[in-house]
């Protein structure tokens, strides 16, 4: 009852609101303009504007109102009150992730009716992987190798979080994570450029589909740009000292090409790169991102992220930091206000030139132009529709289906999966068999409460749910007492236990770097109590990073990787579980032996004294208690079947400039239908520059009933080939490259040669 009168007083404002915007002079001569962003529009909108404002028009600031996720350091706004009369004032050009359409629309009423020129805020959020509908993370979605599938979870996101208010959300992050133990890989693609420009491309459309200014579309931000992830040591937020090969060969890629899919906006990173803090590279914002990629759209700061340049020690104090972050090409400051407190005084002072204050509120004002709220100020405001948008049914079968889809299955020994949905005693055991732990790190607006959890999932799909025995064991980091005895009886008493183990939600994510990527030793010390009764173990990890895997975690007869899977978890893990569903994803970050290998990536280059197969040798290039290997490689992933790959084709010769077609067929040669993602690999064998071992080219998901056998192309092409040579130049060089086709980065697959050649 109460939301209704909510809803109604706010139809009834928004009605009152969108009468008084349309017979507003402003809205006139907006009118008159042919086009909604044209630049005379935008334009003749500067000229009215006062330093002051157009200040406040770059200063986005947290939302006042409560009870609103907590995810960043607090910030103090004032309050709600104070926080309606800044953006009254122009003070702010926007909040971001707000308490929904309600405030947002309390906000954007004020503004429409009170301020001076009536330019409509802008409404931000962190919608990383769904709104209410909360997907797998990020990390668990690329291991799906369907970036269709990213693209169609974005959209949901969007539709969500559009119908609360919000015009703007703060991703995709597609940062390369190679570094287990950076805690926010969790939030991207993974360790490889290629699977990383594909999703990052899909959830860039996705997220704004067809047409800005529609009421169920959001504008993306590629962040966190750039190189955020190679933070030394996985420290997040530490120096990232790179190589301008690496940096343009493997960490740019998929901002690129995120940016290229029409992101209208990106956000610089807190990092520094070779010594300079993103928030004031101007290489980086102005002379690459703007002249080279021609990107159109606004850069906005990370939190604070423009004021932390004087702890990094490149800006001497508030007023240097503001100076240095708009000249270098950040258009908006988030958080800190200090482009609102400084740059009109930098201007006066000859400091700034307007120009560049001008410049940087026109991509500001186009991206809301572009949204359509110069039209319609509450395009996204309704809370009649907000009411209705959440958790549609569509939307959790969604979820379900990305849930089944990111499941990966390192390891299933003697073909213990799937399971009987009958006949068998399971017992459920771990601190993840429960309630808690669902969302994953970056779900601010998710409710775990409202997720399937495993146990409800696994029974849901049993015939006869008695058979299911549930034990929590351990919490995540500490014991339960009792808790193993209880397990232990628990997995006595049963045919098969499932144990659910890994890292709480809070343990990756934003800052939550470790230095030893293992499970809690409480949740090992439960694993070995429970191996130790002889039943059969399947381990379900629940992680937001590669792990490094121990005893009997690792020696269970099988595993899969569930990272985090979002409102329908417990659904599409029983799917995969019992059969209903193949397991078809495959690794996007390789699983080390020993945490002491990270950063380890499966295209690392050789050393001259590369470690050849076999056992360990001294003066080769291994650790004395780990091979030079992944335990589990990126791409790898089984199903309930095996395939047969072979019959590799492929011409002798690649033309300069032209492309090669590559072939193999693939066989299931048992009893179920699968899907397999074939990959495409290359080294390129001799060149100007040492080349990695291999680099992923391409990749098809092939569904094969039982004994089917497909033949699998790919198109290779010159530009595939492309490198960055020692003067950082895009180059190829004519020679020979090894391809493979295989299920993974260590797997030998089919394998042959080709010559690049210049004739
Ligand atoms: C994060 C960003 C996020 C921002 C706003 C920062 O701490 O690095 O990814 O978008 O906060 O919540």
């Amino acid at each position: 009852m109460d939301s209704l009168r909510i809803s109604r007083r706010s139809a009834l404002l928004g009605a009152t609101m969108v009468a008084a915007w349309s017979t507003s002079p402003l809205r006139a001569a907006i009118a008159a303009t042919a086009s909604r962003a044209t630049p005379a529009f935008v334009d003749a909108l500067i000229g009215q504007m006062t330093l002051k404002e157009k200040a406040g028009q770059l200063n986005l600031m947290p939302s006042s109102w409560g009870p609103g996720p907590t995810i960043n350091p607090i910030v103090d706004t004032g309050g709600v009150d104070k926080q309606i009369e800044d953006a009254v004032a122009g003070k702010i050009t926007g909040v971001f992730n707000g308490n929904g359409a309600e405030f947002h629309h309390r906000l954007q009423d004020a503004v429409t009716r009170r301020s001076r020129l009536k330019i409509p805020l802008l409404f931000g959020a962190d919608v990383i992987h769904g709104y209410r509908t909360v997907f797998p993370v990020p990390l668990a979605e690329a291991g799906s190798f369907e970036p269709s599938l990213a693209e169609r979870t974005s959209r949901i996101a969007a539709t969500e979080a559009a119908a609360a208010g919000i015009d703007w959300t703060f991703a995709p992050m597609v940062d390369v994570a190679r570094d287990a133990r950076w805690g926010r890989g969790v939030e991207g693609s993974g360790e490889d450029p290629w699977l990383g420009t594909l999703f990052a491309g899909a959830r860039v459309r996705g997220f704004q589909g067809k047409d800005l200014t529609a009421a169920d579309a959001v504008l993306s931000c590629i962040k966190h740009f750039a190189a955020y992830g190679a933070a030394e040591a996985g420290l997040d937020y530490s120096t990232v000292d790179i190589s301008p090969q690496t940096l343009h060969d493997v960490l740019l890629p998929p901002y690129e090409a995120g940016f290229a899919a029409g992101a209208g906006s990106g956000m610089a990173s807190f990092n520094e790169i070779n010594g300079i803090p993103s928030t004031g590279n101007h290489w980086l914002l102005n002379k690459l991102l703007r002249d080279e990629w021609k990107f159109p759209g606004f850069i906005v700061s990370d939190y604070t992220g423009d004021q932390e340049m004087i702890v990094h020690g490149y800006a001497k104090d508030d007023r240097d930091a503001a100076r240095l972050a708009i000249l270098a090409g950040c258009d908006m400051g988030m958080a800190s206000n200090l482009y609102y407190t400084y740059l009109p005084g930098l201007v006066r002072d000859g400091l700034v030139p307007e120009a560049v204050l001008d410049q940087s509120v026109r991509r500001v004002l186009s991206a809301k132009a572009a949204l359509g709220l110069f039209d319609n100020p509450l395009r996204r405001i309704d809370t009649k529709r907000e009411a209705a948008s959440m958790r549609r049914p569509a939307s959790l079968a969604l979820a379900r289906e990305a849930a089944s889809k990111s499941v990966v299955l390192l390891k299933n020994e003697g073909g213990l999966l799937p399971l009987p949905r009958a006949g068998k005693r399971i017992a459920l055991i771990g601190p993840h068999a429960g309630q808690n732990d669902l969302i994953g790190p970056w779900a601010p607006f998710g409710d775990d409460a409202k997720c399937v959890s495993f146990e409800t999932g696994i029974r849901t799909a049993m015939g006869d749910p008695k058979a299911l025995s549930v034990v929590r064991g351990c919490e995540i980091d500490k014991p339960i007492a009792g808790g193993i005895d209880a397990a232990v009886a628990a997995a006595r008493a049963a045919d098969v236990v499932l144990l659910a183990v890994g890292e709480g939600q809070f343990m990756s994510g934003e800052s939550q770097s470790r230095s030893s990527v293992t499970l809690p030793q409480v949740q090992r010390d439960l694993a070995e109590a429970v191996a130790a009764t002889g039943t059969p173990v399947v381990v379900l990890l629940r992680n937001g990073r590669a792990l490094a895997l121990h005893g009997a975690v690792r020696d269970a007869r099988a595993i899969m990787v569930t990272w985090f899977l979002g409102s329908e978890a417990g659904n599409g893990l029983a799917d995969v579980l019992f059969g209903k569903v193949s397991p078809s994803a495959r690794l996007p970050v390789s699983f080390p032996y020993e945490s002491g290998q990270e950063p380890y990536y499966y295209y690392h280059k050789n050393s001259g004294r590369a470690q050849p197969p076999g056992p360990r040798q001294d003066y080769k290039t291994q650790f004395r208690e780990a091979p030079n290997a992944a335990l589990y490689p990126f791409g790898h992933g089984l199903t309930y079947s095996t395939v047969e790959y072979a019959g590799l084709e492929l011409p002798a010769t690649m033309p300069w400039n032209g492309a090669i077609e590559i072939a193999a067929r693939l066989t299931n040669t048992g009893a179920v239908a699968i899907d397999e993602v074939a990959q495409l690999y290359v080294h390129d064998q001799v060149a100007s520059m040492t080349r990695p071992v291999r680099l992923l080219k391409g990749f098809a998901k092939v569904h094969l009933a039982p004994g089917e056998s497909k033949r699998v192309t790919f198109r290779l092409a010159f530009t595939d080939l492309l490198f960055s040579n020692a003067d950082g130049k895009l180059t190829v060089e004519p020679g020979a490259f090894t391809v493979w086709v295989a299920p993974s980065a260590q797997a030998g697959g089919v394998t042959g040669a080709f010559s690049l050649v210049t004739g």
